[in-house]
């Protein structure tokens, strides 16, 4: 099996691969990058005018399954993250029940194997049940293939706990994945403390949930020498913590999401329960910090929180309705359209934080272009413009406040292991 990926224009973050090239891929590994290759028996993809990559990674998303099959499965997630471009997922382990133990990792895994063919990395709880009372088996779920753990949907507001789930991470090399708020500070409330909170006459969730829980997170990271990652960074207080950690050396990286650059607290105001997510939207001054984070570095990765919920849910009043919206079918639009066509970014760095930062954080070998490695790639137009319909969308779940938008940034191919699982328009 030979697939010939001709004339497009490759960017490589990693090995600072550019310009118009052709990939030759044979038996699922890159065998030539090069020019005018040819390889008579090969099926050849006409990529001119398109940008190749190697294929994206969400280390953040929320596949549902096993019990809400009825918001998503693995199998709708894996064709979601195919049509957006992505060809490695990490889903979250708040699903009912949580995967906590060696044997839901497994399921996950053996669902996964059914599915298109996108890679799923699964993320193993923090606690059992994620009810932030008793720590799970972390060399266990190590061992049945979980890439980091996480509590993220039910962070562990107990500090004793985390510190010494920690401790044991660090010896397992495993990166706990921390979503910072504060319970006792956020309550359920629906929206960000402030302009708007007060406009819909609710009780907010303030930028001071976050930032405490970053703050101790980074201090934990620093006192314990173990990695944590701080999952859909909101406020730009929080981008500078982990800024001033970082220099000072401590194990912390940081992603955000679209929504948190592209989007402020004012989508709750047009588009009510669809802009509802945890942490909430913030304020434009907020945006300048995630976007400032993401120039400098304090950012390391862009990843989807892709949250689906089903219309009637999502229907009920905004204090009701829950909270988490999809992604993996406009992260890349978004993205291009926010931070590539402003110039905020190069193509380069912001695949960087889509692709290599995240596979490196989960420590999966994935993420690169590398010759005689696996041949995952995602092919795009940058420039293509569409329009976000949620009916065509691959994944059970519908809300997105993008929904209408015209986005820049078309993915036309996705390629998992030299086979083209999604191919637009087919
Ligand atoms: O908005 C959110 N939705 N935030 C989370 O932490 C969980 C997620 C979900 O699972 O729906
Ligand atoms: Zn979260
Ligand atoms: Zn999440």
């Amino acid at each position: 099996m030979k697939l010939l990926i001709r004339k497009g224009r490759v960017v490589d973050p990693v090995g600072g691969i550019g310009g118009v090239m052709d990939i030759l891929v044979e038996d699922g590994r890159v065998a030539v990058i090069g020019s005018e290759l040819t390889a008579p028996s090969a099926r050849v993809i006409d990529a001119r005018g398109l940008t190749v990559c190697a294929g994206l990674v969400d280390m953040h998303v929320h596949l549902r399954e096993p019990g809400f099959e009825y918001k998503e499965t693995i199998e709708t997630g894996c064709l979601a993250a195919a049509r957006g471009g992505f060809t490695s997922i990490a889903p979250m382990p708040n699903t009912r029940p949580a995967t906590d133990c060696p044997e839901r990792i497994a399921l996950v895994r053996q669902k996964a194997a059914q599915a298109c063919g996108v890679h799923v990395w699964p993320i193993g709880a923090v606690t059992w049940g994620q009810k932030g009372q008793a720590l799970t088996d972390a060399a266990a779920l190590k061992k049945a293939g979980a890439v980091a753990l996480s509590d993220d949907g039910m962070p562990v507001q107990n500090a004793n706990l985390l510190r010494d789930a920690l401790i044991r991470c660090r010896r397992q090399e495993l990166t706990i994945l921390s979503h910072c708020e504060d319970a006792d500070l956020v309550k359920n409330y629906a929206v960000n403390e402030g302009r708007v909170s007060r406009a819909l006459g609710l009780p907010g969730r303030p930028a001071i949930a976050e930032e405490l829980q970053v703050m101790r997170d980074a201090m934990l990271a620093e006192e314990t020498g173990a990695a944590v990652h701080i999952c859909h960074i909101s406020t730009a207080r929080s981008v500078e913590i982990v800024r001033q950690f970082k220099k000072k050396g401590v194990p912390i990286t940081c992603e955000t999401c679209p929504q948190y650059f592209a989007l402020t607290e004012d989508e709750l105001l047009s588009r009510g329960t669809l802009a509802r997510v945890n942490p909430p939207l913030r304020t434009r001054l907020d945006v300048e910090g995630i976007l400032a984070g993401l120039k400098d570095g304090a950012i390391d990765v862009i990843a989807t929180d892709h949250a689906p919920h089903s219309a009637e849910e999502k229907a009920r009043p905004l204090p009701e309705a829950p909270s988490g919206m999809v992604g993996l079918e406009t992260a890349l639009a978004v993205t291009l359209t926010s931070l590539y066509h402003t110039g905020v970014m190069d193509l380069s760095d912001i695949l960087r934080k889509m692709t290599i930062n995240p596979a490196f954080i989960l420590r999966i070998p994935k993420g690169r272009l590398s010759l005689g490695g696996g041949a995952d790639f995602t092919i795009f137009d940058p420039d293509e413009e569409w329009t976000v319909d949620p009916e065509q969308f691959a994944s059970k779940g519908r809300n997105t406040p993008f929904a209408g938008r015209t986005l820049k940034g078309r993915v036309k191919y996705t390629i998992v292991d030299g086979k083209i699982i999604y191919q637009e328009g087919k």
